[in-house]
This record gives C-alpha cells, sequence and structure tokens, in this order.
C-alpha cells in the first residue's frame, strides 16, 4: 500500500528520477491504491480542506471542479462532517459542477442537480450564486451559449483550482464519451450505451435514460491544476487499467489524464486489481512468494502459454518473470505437481464435508457428518442462480439447510408482472375492491415511480411465494425458510437507506437461532454500493457481534459470487461438480423466479437471463479447470473461504 504522503507529494517527481517506482513502470498516471473507499475518500476530502484553507489564507476564491455518481458521495459526506464538526467554511468556493443530464429538471431526483443539493450544498455554508451546474432545462437553442458562457465563467474566476472526477465504464470522464476530442470544451453530447446502461437502475429502465447531457469538455478538464480520479470496485478495474497503462486514445477519454502533469487516480484494492503491479506483480520485480501468489502466477502462465500446469517447463517459467519462484521451489517439475495439486483439492462433490473421510486435503471438514447450514441471499433467487447446484448437494447429503433471504426484492418486480397476480386475487373473493384499487394504482402508474406500501407488499409477496416455490422443489420445508427483509432495502426506491441497528439485530437472530456449521453468502464485491455489498457488509458486522459464541467457533463463512463474476480460478477454495443432471435442476430452480424472468428491470448491460449467465459461467468454470489439466466436468460452482 502507498504512503498517504504520495497522494501530496505528487510534483516531486524526484523519487521517480530516482528510480523507486520501478514496481509502476507500467503505469502513466500516478494513482494510490487503498483497502476501503471510506478512508480513501477521507483523504481526498482532506486535500480539498486544505486547498479551500490555504486559498482563504491567500485571499482568493477556490474554484472547484465537482463530479456526481456514486464515486464521490463518500467525499461529500466528509465535506459535510468537516464543515460541521471542524468549522471548514464554503463561504469564499465557487464550484462548476461537470455536467448533467439534457434534458433534465432541476427538481427531478435524478438531476446532478438534485444530486449535489442532496449530498453537499444544502449541508454547507456555500453562497447560492457560487454554485454552477449545467442547466439540463434548457430550450436546444439556447445550449450553445450556455456552454460558451459556462466556459467563460470558469475562466472569468481564474480557473479551476481541484477538479474532482470519476471514471465510467466506457472510459468517460465528466460524459466525454469515446471519440472525444481532446481539445473539446463544455457542449452537447449523446450518452454511450453502456453509460446508459450503467444508470439504468437508477433511472428503473434504460429507456427512462435520457440520450444527451451537457459535458464540460476534456480541455476544460485538463486546464484544472490539479485533478483527482476516484475510482470503487472490480467494476472499474478493466477501465482503469486501460486509462492508466494503456495508449491515449479518443477510445478512451480517461486516457487524456496522462498528458496532465497534476492527476492522481485514487483507487479501493477492487478498481486497482488489474493494474500489472497487482495482477502479476512477478512482471514487474521480485515478489515474496507465498502459495497463494504462486497459484495466482501458474494459473496466469498456463492462460499466458496455453498449456495445463503440468507441461510447463523452467523456460516458461523463467520467460515470464518467476525465476525467483523457480529457484525458490527447485524446478518445473516438483512446482507443478504441487500447484496441480493445489487445485485438484479444491474440487469436491461433497461441499458439507466428506463423513468419515480424511479431510486434510479436502476443503471442508468431515464431522460434524450432518451440519446446520444457513445459505444468505441478499435478494429473493440469488441463492438458486449462484449455487443451486451446491445447495441441491447439501439437501441431497442430508444436512440442515436453512435458506435466508436478506431482502424482499420488492422493488425489482414490474406493475404488468403485479396486475396479473392482483388480477387473479380478484377474480377468487367476492369483495374484490381492496385489489381493484391495486391494479388502478399500478395501471396508472409509469414503472419507475415509487409504489405505495401495499404495492410494494403485493409485489415482495410475488418473490416471497416464488422463493418457496423454488425452495420446495429443492426439497426444503417451510419452516427452513426465511425472510429477513432488512430494513435498509425498503425504501421503495433504488436509493437505500443504510445499514442500521435492526437490520444487523435481525441478521444475528437468525444466525443464533440456527447455530450454523457453515454459512453460505454472496461475496460480491464488483459493485461497491450495490445491495449485494450491503448484504454482505451486514453479514459481516454480525458476525463480529457473534464472534464469541461458542459455536462460531465452529463455523465456516464461504462466499460465493452473484449473477455477474464468478471468482478468479486462483482465488477459489472449493468448487463444487454438477453432474448434466443438476445443471437442469439448477435451471429449473431458477425458473420459479418466474417475475425475474424475461426482460427483468435491473438487466445490466448483459442481455442474457439470469438462468443462460449462471450456467454459462458454470461451465466456463469447468473448462477452466480442465484447461489446467485437471478432470473435465460438465459445471462447476464455485466458492473461496472467508475468514473472521
Ligand atoms: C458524473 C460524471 C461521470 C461519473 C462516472 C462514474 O458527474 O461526470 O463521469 O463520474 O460515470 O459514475 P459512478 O461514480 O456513479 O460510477
Amino acid at each position: 500500500m502507498i504512503a498517504e504522503e504520495q497522494l501530496r507529494n505528487l510534483t516531486d517527481i524526484s523519487y521517480q528520477e530516482a528510480g523507486i517506482y520501478e514496481n509502476t513502470r507500467f503505469e502513466k498516471i500516478h494513482n494510490v491504491v487503498y483497502d476501503d473507499a471510506y478512508h480513501a475518500s477521507a483523504i481526498v476530502a482532506r486535500e480539498i480542506a486544505d486547498l479551500i484553507r490555504q486559498k482563504e489564507k491567500e485571499g482568493k476564491p477556490c474554484v472547484l471542479g465537482l463530479a456526481t455518481g456514486s464515486s464521490p458521495i463518500r467525499v461529500y459526506s466528509e465535506l459535510v462532517r468537516l464543515h460541521k464538526e471542524e468549522g471548514l467554511s464554503f463561504k469564499n468556493v465557487i464550484t462548476f459542477n461537470l455536467d448533467e443530464y439534457y434534458p433534465m429538471t432541476k427538481q427531478n431526483v435524478q438531476s446532478y442537480h438534485y444530486f449535489m443539493h442532496e449530498y453537499l450544498f444544502k449541508h454547507i455554508d456555500i453562497p447560492a450564486e457560487n454554485i454552477n451546474i449545467p442547466n439540463g432545462e434548457l430550450h436546444p437553442d439556447e445550449v450553445l451559449d450556455f456552454c460558451v458562457a459556462y466556459e467563460n465563467k470558469i475562466k472569468a474566476c481564474g480557473g479551476l483550482d481541484f477538479q474532482l472526477l470519476g471514471i465510467g465504464r466506457t472510459g468517460h470522464i465528466g460524459f466525454n464519451e469515446p471519440g472525444s476530442h481532446f481539445n473539446s470544451r463544455t457542449r452537447m453530447v449523446t450518452l454511450d450505451h453502456l453509460t446508459r446502461s450503467d444508470a439504468a437502475p437508477a433511472f428503473l429502465g434504460i429507456e427512462n435514460v435520457p440520450k444527451k447531457a451537457i459535458t464540460m469538455g476534456i480541455r476544460t478538464v485538463l486546464e484544472a491544476r490539479r485533478v483527482v480520479l476516484l475510482a470503487w470496485g472490480q467494476n472499474k478495474a478493466e477501465i482503469i487499467q486501460k486509462a492508466v497503462e494503456g495508449p491515449v486514445t479518443p477510445q478512451v477519454p480517461s486516457t487524456y489524464l496522462q498528458e496532465h502533469h497534476n492527476t492522481t487516480f485514487v483507487m479501493d484494492v477492487g478498481a486497482a486489481s488489474e493494474l500489472t503491479r497487482i495482477k502479476t506483480p512477478w512482471l514487474v520485480g521480485p515478489c515474496e512468494w507465498n502459495t497463494a501468489l504462486t497459484r495466482k502466477a501458474v494459473v496466469w502462465l498456463c492462460d499466458k502459454t496455453g498449456k495445463s500446469i503440468l507441461r510447463l517447463t523452467d523456460k516458461d517459467y523463467n520467460d515470464h518473470g518467476m525465476e525467483g519462484l523457480l529457484t525458490k521451489e527447485g524446478s518445473s517439475y516438483d512446482l507443478n505437481i504441487k500447484m496441480f495439486n493445489v487445485l485438484q483439492h479444491t474440487i469436491t462433490g461433497w461441499p458439507g464435508g466428506k463423513p468419515n473421510a480424511d479431510d486434510a486435503k479436502r476443503p471442508e471438514r468431515s464431522a460434524p457428518a450432518k451440519k446446520r447450514v444457513i445459505i444468505f441471499s441478499p435478494h429473493p433467487d440469488d441463492d438458486v442462480i449462484s449455487m443451486g447446484g451446491t445447495f441441491d448437494r447439501l439437501v441431497e447429503q442430508g444436512h440442515e439447510v436453512h435458506i435466508v433471504y436478506q431482502t424482499s426484492g420488492n422493488i425489482a418486480v414490474s406493475n404488468h408482472e403485479a396486475i396479473k397476480f392482483a388480477e387473479v386475487s380478484a377474480s377468487l373473493t367476492p369483495d374484490a375492491s381492496v385489489f381493484t384499487d391495486l391494479i388502478e394504482n399500478m395501471r396508472s402508474a409509469a414503472d419507475g415511480g415509487i409504489d405505495s406500501p401495499e404495492v410494494l407488499k403485493l409485489k415482495g409477496l410475488i418473490r416471497e411465494k416464488e422463493s418457496l416455490g423454488a425452495t420446495r422443489y429443492m426439497g426444503l420445508p417451510d419452516e427452513q425458510v426465511h425472510f429477513l427483509k432488512l430494513p435498509f432495502y425498503e425504501t421503495g426506491a433504488i436509493k437505500k437507506k443504510p445499514l442500521g441497528k435492526e437490520d444487523i439485530d435481525l441478521m444475528c437472530e437468525v444466525i443464533d437461532k440456527v447455530k450454523p456449521h457453515q454459512i453460505y453468502a454472496a461475496g460480491d464485491l464488483a459493485d461497491p454500493h450495490g445491495t449485494h455489498k450491503v448484504c454482505l457488509d451486514a453479514l459481516l458486522e454480525s458476525l463480529k457481534v457473534l464472534k464469541e459464541k461458542p459455536y462460531m467457533s465452529d463455523c465456516w463463512v464461504w462466499l460465493y459470487r452473484g449473477a455477474w463474476h464468478e471468482w478468479d480460478m486462483h482465488e477459489i477454495e472449493m468448487a463444487v461438480p454438477m453432474s448434466p443432471d443438476q445443471v437442469l435442476k439448477k435451471r429449473h430452480s431458477i425458473f420459479f423466479h418466474q417475475s425475474q424472468k424475461d426482460g427483468v428491470m435491473f438487466q445490466g448491460d448483459d442481455s442474457r437471463e439470469f438462468w443462460v449467465r449462471a450456467e454459462e459461467r458454470n461451465k466456463e468454470t469447468a473448462a477452466n479447470y480442465h484447461k489446467l489439466g485437471l478432470a473435465d466436468y460438465a459445471a462447476m460452482e464455485a466458492f473461496k473461504r472467508y475468514y473472521f
């Protein structure tokens, strides 16, 4: 991890000249990586606060360029805290926001205007006249003049002292999408499809996302005296690697920042995970070779050379920066066999442990032969999508399996789906008024508005009954299925409440009741703001609370990945093979979640249905094991152990 001071000493290139940055030699933008976004955001907020104070001392205004989106939220909350608790004043601050959707009214909750007031401006003492945000309410004929005036106003204020940025998965900064010119200035742009699909959940459907935006240009950003770009989560890892290590190209507009002399990318480990020095450290310098890193390197080398483990030669290792590893292990022959066995031992058809077997080389303990198991599922369907095959084996092998659905998932049921159920109910009862009201309510509301509590209840019930269909099909009695409806989720909107004590209490209560030997949970860190991450945080907090309970010392936690990603091959600690019949059984269990089939509301940019994604992913994991030279299975589900 790089020291905090580095963030402050960016212009001091003497260290680079001295060559101590050898391991960053693929990187063309200065960057710092932190364990978590909270800590990193506090440091960025402190840099901004110091700048505000310094400019005040100099008797000059502090001109800030600001971003919206999920990335800067914690920086803003820290600035608000500094204002409230440490007297930081914004009276001397002038702000220019990067962008705004077009067309967009200021009071729309999706507008950047609303966002900035909600997260920052209404909590601090900035004079209203010092706030500048592109105007999404203009007539098209007024946009050009507005853009020119926006640029002139930035200049008249002395230029941007500091520009805060996020990065889109297209590589955009502001809304400068691929193709943006190096010399572009504030203007109207067309949003990329990927950008619109990333924004779709917030707008409850891509069709509601505006097609255009007004954004500051690349040149406007590059003229800022200091630029800090924030990136959190593995979702951003690929584009960060391109921006930091790739060639400068209009196809990835953030690469233009390579030509700015005072830019820092501030990231968490997820966002930085594709950088060469983190992904393949043996390519940039000597490594401390432990088993985990060796495994990562060997899997990578197989991929790189197209060989299975047992075919790797001394030359392969030497040619790819692993001579140190070879020296440590003696020869490729010994190393290959050792790593083959490490991977072989991750495979088991007994996810709950094999009774009465020697478990020294197995991922799970053999005793007790019958385990109590909790499978936490963030939404009512992640259990079968992510680990339907393992779920089936655990039940079949006689373990006491409990499924715990953490949230109701109610906002993911469309009105037309829910109307079907309300109509069936209405036709079964002589007094149908309650249902006809509901139907009317849903017919007149556009998908995307906030539902009434009654509609949310109906939608939650639909998901509950679908889940029971699936768990019964898997052979579970209903009393082993729990619906927590964690309160943080129950806002009826995409924006959730922060995790609270009532959420943790509900989690602790169910764990304490079951006293599990095994817990499975979604370890989906790709989107650090998403519901899966909050549900994982809720579990980790509960584990802290319950840690001292005697049964917890005998409880192992296994993390599965959600519908979009799988663990990397080198991370997998338990791989559970599935036969072709089990693949079909898993598919059918997913089909019970009918409201999530065909054109679901939160599809993302992947148009495949959940069962297709799950099957393709499980087949790919099996194929990857086979490519490494291990057995050839139809499909596999993968887990990583979490130690607490
Ligand atoms: C926002 C902006 C965009 C976002 C980017 C990342 O004002 O200009 O470039 O910074 O789309 O968005 P998040 O932070 O939501 O991942």
